[in-house]
């Protein structure tokens, strides 16, 4: 019987996992199924002590975030660091490891796949939410000269500075106290969804800067289109985060890591 693997959330249908994870699988010529589980709200672990049965790894996605972690017996560092998880792995004894990969899916995706050295770099990021929370350790990890967190309520950018300057150079300031230019901007403010642009100055983009907007969709973002008007040097969306964030999970299943570029393509050719 092939290995079972699933995403668990709440919608699911959405989910690029099953198709990115098949993809992998074929790849790789790992025996696995990976299906998407629309779980009912309340039903987290019911439906997950009835996956982890027969199944060995699930991915979790909103609104699960937080019974993932609760259903966990360990953590990886990143996952602690990060507050949440979105990969749960059962062990040969049974247990079950929770861990995060989102950040190093997206530092793998600029280090990497578009072959952008964050050590040395200054660093500007936006937003101080969840998902900022998630990437700033493997940033950090990578040595970047400074990491300047900006949010619109400035007290969460500077609790999360705090939070993390153990591990590198890093300060928390609102919008308006932004003092450019910087060599990578990264948006993880959930502003593109809404179409709308943090309110930063034009002066943080220099000839060689390179933006990354941790959204995608078939059109660039709005921050892509403002980065790209302002002659960016490069500007890079999230969705080869996405792969990158499931090869990372795969290799921790199956102790394989598949080849992200062709998905990424591949999934970049069916957005509409
Ligand atoms: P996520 O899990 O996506 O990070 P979140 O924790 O709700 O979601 O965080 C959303 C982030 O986007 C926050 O930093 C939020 O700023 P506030 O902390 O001030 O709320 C930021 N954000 C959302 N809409 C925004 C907008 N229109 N302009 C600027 N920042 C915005």
């Amino acid at each position: 019987m092939s290995d079972l693997y699933a995403v668990m959330g709440n919608p699911i249908n959405h989910s690029k996992s099953p198709q990115i994870h098949s993809a992998f699988a074929e790849q790789t010529g790992q025996d696995l199924i990976y299906s998407a589980i629309l779980v009912p709200l309340e039903k987290f672990k019911e439906e997950a002590n009835s996956f982890f049965r027969n199944g060995l790894g699930l991915n979790v996605t909103v609104p699960f975030k937080e019974d993932a972690w609760q259903y966990a017996d360990t953590y990886s560092s990143r996952a602690l660091r990060a507050g949440a998880v979105n990969t749960l792995i059962k062990k040969e004894d049974g247990s079950i490891h929770a861990d995060n990969t989102d950040g190093i899916g997206m530092v793998r995706d600029i280090t990497i796949n578009h072959d952008c050295a964050i050590a040395g770099k200054r660093v500007l990021v936006l937003g101080a939410g969840g998902a900022v929370r998630g990437i700033l350790e493997p940033v950090l990890e990578e040595k970047p000269l400074e990491v300047v967190v900006a949010n619109r309520t400035v007290s969460k950018a500077q609790a999360l500075a705090i939070d993390f300057s153990d591990i590198g150079k890093i300060v928390g300031c609102g919008f308006d106290q932004i003092e450019g230019p910087f060599d990578l901007i990264i948006n993880g403010t959930s502003a593109s969804l809404s179409g709308e642009l943090p309110p930063i100055p034009t002066s943080v983009i220099h000839a060689e800067t390179t933006c990354y907007d941790m959204m995608y969709g078939a059109e660039p973002t709005v921050f892509n289109q403002w980065a790209e008007s302002l002659n960016a040097a490069a500007t890079l969306d999230g969705l080869g985060m996405l792969v990158e964030q499931a090869a990372e999970s795969f290799n921790a299943w199956r102790g394989v890591r598949p080849e992200s570029a062709p998905v990424i393509s591949r999934i970049r050719d069916s957005l509409v």
